[in-house]
């Protein structure tokens, strides 16, 4: 549940919790992936934004090394850690995710101070844009500035992932963290996963990011993230043999290449690695088409991958076809697919900016009249990656 208080009280809320001033706020975005889904793991390529949602801590630093969290959007809800014996704690499954970033610092050898911190987001939980790897983050900032240590962003994203796989239990890719480290206002940010670079990406003028929640929620620690990795793992394996290549990732092999020899993967999955393969190649066609302002290529690339998604990797749900099909047929919608792992939460529209209110108001009617659920639905600004405040 979120309670109502907005942002900018985090630091009164944290006076009276702590009858204390904070020393910092902090702050870290979630986002949205315009197109490359699926392919981060695979060291792939992906084009996401920073979304003007964002998750914020205010922390103060403690003498010794305890550590007390205090959520409000989870009714004030408290956590407390010794840093010398960090363990999960499964009645407040949020504060796992702060847990398991002071954990992954420390056994790189940083030696955090102790804090009282509190938290306050309005990226909505469950939704698929990433909360948790914005309140992750933020928490790995929030240690920094307190301990006044110097990492870069990129360390930062792969400290941040490494805690979400050995210390929360999921086994995501890099891109929620990475974007929420790295984004630049007004930018999408083509990253490639593979050797951690990247490059901002212009949105193109007159076109609107819109976001639309289906509110149908899943969570990711679903055997189904794990089940895609595990298959797509196996077509590496038996590619690597038939290929007459070396390869590591799906990102070593080109569509034409799968074709040839698709036929010695199960039909299963040579449907999870074409997709894999087509979408690495749509990604790039995405950036291109962004860069020279071509709101419709980049809108039919975005419906493709879509296709995709739903016919190749079987992620997405009867609630994401309704939404993306009601989408499409507004006038201005340039292009419209799931976001994020898929099997529920949110589609990402390219809309023409004039367009935005009508699509906003009919998607919502339809939407709910189709399903029964009261859509929520929003443009998004790109905003830039975790600061201080
Ligand atoms: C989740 C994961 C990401 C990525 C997407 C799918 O958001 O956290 O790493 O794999 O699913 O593109």
């Amino acid at each position: 549940m979120m309670a109502d208080i907005p942002l900018d009280l985090i630091r009164i809320e944290f006076a009276k919790i702590f009858s204390a001033v904070p020393e910092h706020i902090v702050r870290a975005p979630g986002r949205v992936n315009l197109i490359g889904e699926h392919t981060d793991y695979n060291d792939g390529f992906v084009l996401p934004i920073a979304i003007d949602r964002e998750t914020r801590i205010a922390a103060r630093r403690r003498t010794d090394r305890r550590v007390r969290m205090v959520a409000l959007d989870f009714g004030g809800a408290t956590s407390e850690m010794s840093l010398d014996a960090i363990t999960r704690d499964k009645e407040q499954p949020w504060s796992n995710y702060i847990r398991g970033v002071a954990w992954m610092l420390e056994q790189r050898g940083w030696h955090l101070p102790g804090a009282e911190m509190v938290i306050r987001g309005n990226v909505p939980i469950g939704a698929g844009l990433s909360s948790s790897a914005a309140l992750q983050m933020c928490a790995a900032l929030t240690f920094c500035v307190l301990g006044g240590f110097d990492l870069d962003r990129v360390t930062l994203a792969q400290i941040c992932q490494k805690a979400d796989n050995e210390f929360v239990g999921i086994q995501s890719g890099i891109m929620d963290q990475f974007i929420s480290a790295l984004a630049r206002a007004d930018h999408a940010l083509l990253i490639d996963c593979r050797h951690l670079s990247y490059e901002s990406v212009p949105l193109p003028r007159g076109a609107r990011i819109v976001v639309c929640d289906t509110m149908k929620r899943r969570g990711l620690v679903d055997s189904e993230y794990n089940a895609r990795r595990a298959e797509c793992e196996q077509a590496v394996r038996l590619l690597a043999v038939n290929l007459g290549k070396p390869i590591r990732a799906l990102r070593d092999v080109s569509p034409d290449e799968l074709a040839r020899c698709a036929d010695i993967l199960p039909p299963t999955v040579a449907r999870r690695a074409r997709h894999v393969v087509t979408e690495n190649a749509r990604v790039l066609d995405a950036v291109a088409a962004a860069r020279r302002g071509d709101v419709v290529t980049l809108g039919a690339l975005m419906d493709a991958s879509h296709a995709s998604l739903r016919d190749d990797y079987a992620v997405s749900c009867p609630e994401l076809e309704a939404m993306v099909e009601i989408a499409r047929k507004q006038p201005g919608c340039w292009g419209a697919r799931l976001t994020g792992a898929g099997f529920g939460g949110c589609t990402v529209n390219l809309v023409e900016e004039d367009a935005v209110p009508a699509f906003i108001a009919n998607v919502a009617r339809e939407y709910a009249a189709r399903t029964g659920r009261t859509p929520q639905i929003y443009p998004c600004q790109a905003t830039a990656g975790a600061s201080e405040l």
